[in-house]
């Protein structure tokens, strides 16, 4: 943290250089404008009393509204702290920290908690580089920034939930969809303006998303078929982009489904290169309320029950997760009486990392796979000489999709019950890890994904 140097001096108001940041996230704050404001007249009659903390080039970190109010009423001197800081991201903090007890609007709020965000970016970076402990994981180390809550608490949002809905507003103004873009716009000047609530906000953006979605699908249907359909360079597998709740496959024509669906984690869209460089557009939707979430996972759990034949199995790649202090397991779900599958057993997967820690819990390595199976299970005459908790190390730094499994995954799936001539599908295959494993193994298999871009990317066959 910074070093006090502990004696006041003083400097003239003129001499002192305001941070950019402060003009940059606060710069459309309105300025004393009126002469008689009882902040001027404090300053006109007491001078400014708390001192000016400036670094040690007399750039000012905390109290640019105190100079500016100086200047206007005429101050010769201004009382100043000068401090050293270990790098500008403390500077940083201690400017947002400083501005803590304003009132802002929510453009200046989202801007502080944008520079907050960098900054906890920048320091995971920094750590990562001079780390020499490898029991964390580098994806750990990566996204290990602030948590949506504790940003939210930082700049005074009340609640994760809240920034996250703030932010959504936010971002979609810029929108490819001209119609969406606008929407975000007038929304976000309604809530600088007091005008509207960050909920109703958000609800009228996502309305006008859903609308333009609607719109695309239906121009999408009229556009030609040949688009989703994609061979790979292995002959083995059929790349296909398409939706796993309506795939383009026959009743009963699949042995062996390894899969793991979008988490719903709060991430509006995962970016591709999450990690990496963000590709604009590319990226799924993984934010919906918790109950809609589960119908889906239901609905997608008995489309890929049509596709399967009788003795089929299916595993299923999920985690517990916790969310507001309250825990979400996939049994909740899956053990619904709209899930025709039978839950068969629970295996533990040993991650040894994780990329959504929130400090004040353990950590959480764990995933879990749920063996599912259609009727009684085809397994090998010689039974599965597996344990039912996995080790495999989770982060992969190899693709530039943001959550794809290790490539054992799916193998040790496949190996367990796969018998010769099997037809292997991962519905939502993201980087076909999926496919990748059951062509080595000798099996044919069909990878499907809603986003041909990761589809494109996972350049099976190619290496
Ligand atoms: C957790 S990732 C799967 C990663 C994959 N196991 C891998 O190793 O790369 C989930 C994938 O589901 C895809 N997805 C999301 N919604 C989908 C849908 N309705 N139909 C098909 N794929 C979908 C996403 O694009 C994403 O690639």
């Amino acid at each position: 943290m910074a070093s006090d140097v502990e004696e006041i001096e003083r400097r003239r108001p003129e001499s002192l250089e305001p941070h950019p940041k402060n003009e940059e996230i606060y710069g459309d704050r309105e300025l004393e404008s009126d002469e008689d404001s009882p902040f001027l007249e404090s300053i006109r009659e007491n001078g400014v009393l708390t001192p000016i903390i400036v670094d040690q080039n007399d750039q000012i970190i905390s109290g640019h509204r105190r100079v500016e109010a100086a200047k206007q009423v005429g101050l010769e001197t201004v009382p100043v702290k000068v401090r050293e800081f270990e790098s500008d991201l403390t500077r940083l903090e201690l400017l947002i920290h400083s501005n803590r007890q304003r009132s802002k609007t929510v453009s200046q709020k989202l801007r502080e908690a944008e520079t907050l965000e960098q900054v906890e970016r920048r320091r995971a970076k920094e750590r990562q580089g001079t780390r020499t402990d490898t029991s964390r994981s580098s994806e750990q180390e990566d996204e290990g920034g602030l948590t949506r809550d504790k940003v939210a608490e930082k700049v005074g949002f009340g609640s994760g939930t809240t920034y996250h809905r703030a932010k959504t507003v936010w971002d979609a103004r810029e929108s490819d969809d001209p119609t969406v873009s606008t929407v975000a716009e007038q929304q976000l000047e309604k809530l600088d303006a007091e005008e509207q609530s960050i909920s109703a906000a958000y609800a009228e953006v996502k309305e006008a998303e859903r609308r333009a979605q609607d719109e695309s699908d239906e121009s999408d249907e009229n556009s030609e078929k040949t688009e989703s359909a994609s061979t790979s360079a292995d002959p083995r597998v059929t790349l296909l982009q398409g939706d796993a709740g309506a795939l383009p496959l026959p009743d009963e024509s699949v042995d062996i489904i390894v899969t793991s669906p979008p988490y719903n984690l709060g991430h509006e869209r995962w970016a591709m290169g999450w990690r990496s460089l963000r590709e604009e557009g590319v990226g799924y939707y993984d934010d919906r309320p918790e109950d809609e979430y589960q119908e889906w996972q239901q609905e997608l759990l008995s489309e890929w029950h049509r596709v399967a034949v009788d003795g089929a199995s299916l595993f299923y790649v999920h985690k517990v997760r916790i969310d507001g202090g309250e825990v979400i397991h996939p049994v909740e779900w899956l053990r619904s009486p709209a899930n025709p599958w039978a839950v068969r057993q629970e295996i533990i997967w040993n991650r040894k990392a994780t990329h959504n820690h929130e400090p004040t819990l353990f950590r959480p390595h764990d995933a879990r796979i749920y063996w599912m199976t259609k009727g009684t299970p085809d397994v090998p005459e010689d039974g599965i000489d597996l344990a039912s908790i996995w080790d495999v190390y989770g982060p992969r730094p190899d693709t530039e999709h943001p959550a794809p499994f290790p490539e054992e995954i799916p193998r040790c799936c496949i190996e367990a019950v796969g018998t010769d001539g099997d037809l292997v599908l991962d519905p939502m295959g993201g980087s076909m890890t999926t496919c990748r494993a059951a062509s080595e193994l000798g099996y044919d298999s069909i990878g499907i994904d809603l986003d041909r871009e990761y589809i494109l990317s996972s350049c099976i066959g190619e290496e």
